[in-house]
C-alpha cells in the first residue's frame, strides 16, 4: 500500500498553479467567484491524492501580489473563501495528517485571516504524511525583496559577514526555508507562463502546462501528468552517459 515506495520516480514537491476559476465560471454563465468556490473543492480532492502518488510537499497557488488589482469584489469573495476554507477544512486536515504552511507576505492580509492562517499551523505542525504549503499574497520578486532586506539588516547588525553571503544564505531567507525545492511546476488553464510563482526555487524544476480548467483538475489528471514527470530525465547541466 504504501505507494511512495512503488513510485520511485514521483516528483516530491509539486507546485501548482491553480489557473482558470474564472473562466470556468464564464463559461457556465456565472459569477467568478463560482470559479473560486468550484476551485477551492478541488484542492482537498488533489491534497488527499498526494500520499497515494507518492508526493510528500505540495504548493498551491492561491493568490498573488498582482491579483490585488481584481474588482474590489473578487477580491474580498476571495478573502471570505480563504477564511471559510480554513475554518471548514482545519479538522479534515488534521485528520488526514496534512501539515500546512503559508508562504507569503501576511502585512497586507486582515488580521482575522491571519490568525486563522496562524492556528491552521500551529494545529497542524506535528503532521508529516503530506506537507501542503498555500501561497497567500505570495510573488517571487516580492519574497526575494523580503529576504533581501532581512538579510541585509542581518549583515549590517553585523551578524553575518558580506562575503559569507551565497545562494544558500539567501535561501534561509525566503519564506520557503523549510521546504525543499518544487521538482514540477504545474499550471492549468492553457496559459504557459510563471506569473511570479517560486521564481528562485523552480530554478531546475519541470513545468507541465495542461489547458485544464483549475475546477476540472481531478486526481486522475493529476495523477497522468506525474506519470508523465517520471519519463523525463533530469540533468541540472551536466551530460548524462
Ligand atoms: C485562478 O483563477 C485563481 C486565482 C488567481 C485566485 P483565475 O481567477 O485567474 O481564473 P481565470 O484565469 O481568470 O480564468
Ligand atoms: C496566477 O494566476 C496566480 C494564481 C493562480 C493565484 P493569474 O491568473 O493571476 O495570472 P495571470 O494574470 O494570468 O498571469
Ligand atoms: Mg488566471
Amino acid at each position: 500500500m504504501p505507494a511512495a515506495d512503488s513510485s520511485p520516480q514521483a516528483p516530491q514537491h509539486v507546485a501548482i498553479i491553480m489557473d482558470g476559476n474564472g473562466r470556468w465560471a464564464t463559461a457556465r454563465g456565472r459569477p467568478r467567484l463560482f470559479g473560486h468556490q468550484a476551485g477551492a473543492r478541488r484542492v482537498s480532492e488533489i491534497v488527499e491524492a498526494c500520499p497515494d502518488l507518492g508526493v510528500r510537499y505540495l504548493t498551491i497557488f492561491a493568490f498573488s501580489t498582482e491579483n490585488w488589482k481584481r474588482t474590489q469584489a473578487e477580491v474580498s469573495g476571495l478573502m471570505t473563501l480563504f477564511r471559510r476554507y480554513i475554518i471548514k477544512e482545519a479538522q479534515r486536515l488534521l485528520n488526514k495528517r496534512v501539515r500546512v504552511r503559508f508562504i507569503g507576505d501576511r502585512d497586507r492580509l486582515d488580521p482575522k485571516l491571519v490568525k486563522l492562517m496562524d492556528e491552521l499551523e500551529t494545529l497542524t505542525a506535528g503532521n508529516d504524511h503530506v506537507n501542503l504549503t498555500i501561497a497567500l499574497n505570495y510573488g517571487g520578486r516580492d519574497e526575494v525583496t523580503r529576504a533581501t532586506r532581512r538579510l541585509a539588516h542581518e549583515v549590517a547588525a553585523g551578524r553575518i559577514d558580506p562575503d559569507d553571503v551565497g545562494a544558500e544564505t539567501l535561501s534561509r531567507f525566503l519564506d520557503t526555508h523549510t521546504l525543499p525545492d518544487p521538482d514540477l511546476v504545474i499550471r492549468t488553464s492553457g496559459e504557459a507562463r510563471i506569473s511570479n510563482f517560486l521564481l528562485w526555487q523552480s530554478a531546475y524544476a519541470e513545468y507541465e502546462f495542461v489547458d485544464t480548467l483549475w475546477p476540472d483538475f481531478t486526481a486522475e489528471k493529476f495523477a497522468k501528468v506525474l506519470s508523465g514527470y517520471g519519463k523525463r530525465e533530469r540533468r541540472y547541466g551536466a551530460v548524462l552517459g
